[in-house]
């Protein structure tokens, strides 16, 4: 990709000015994350994600609740954001690997979940972390341990 990218770097900057990304965005992995104005927390995971490889559209939304019940997310595994990755959900501070390691595993579910705001997850950096686990969560609301913290 590099040795393609940097003699033809002016020729594709213009293509994605002009294209508002369209045919770039296909390259990485697009997240839709839907977060209140006021979460500090929520753009330290959105940074996370960046840092990892992920293109972030951020929503920002008034009432996270409702945006995380659309999604088909149960309310007991809410956090303060919620997200949407290709056809799965992702609830709250989950760690980019995780979510990398979804994409490629491609399991039948909802998606996956971090519920609350264990210190110590991704944008949740603490003095004292508490050990926590990403769950996998099915259309139905059950849920299965995906990785420990
Ligand atoms: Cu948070
Ligand atoms: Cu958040």
């Amino acid at each position: 990709m590099k040795s393609v990218l940097k003699p033809h770097f002016r020729s594709l900057l213009l293509v994605l000015l002009v294209s508002t990304g369209t045919a770039w965005a296909q390259d990485e992995t697009q997240v839709e994350v839907f977060k209140s104005p006021s979460c500090g927390c929520c753009g330290k995971w959105i940074e996370h994600l960046q840092q990892n490889g992920f293109q972030v559209s951020t929503h920002e939304v008034n009432d996270v609740p409702a945006a995380r019940k659309k999604l088909g997310m149960p309310d007991r595994l809410g956090s303060c954001h919620t997200a949407q990755v290709g056809d799965y959900v992702i609830e709250g501070h989950v760690p980019a690997a995780d979510i990398q390691r979804l994409l490629k595993e491609k399991p039948k579910a909802l998606g996956l979940a971090v519920p609350a705001m264990p210190p110590g997850s991704p944008g949740m950096e603490a003095a004292n972390p508490v050990p926590y686990e990403t769950l996998l969560v099915q259309a139905d609301g059950s849920t299965r341990v995906f990785a420990r913290h």
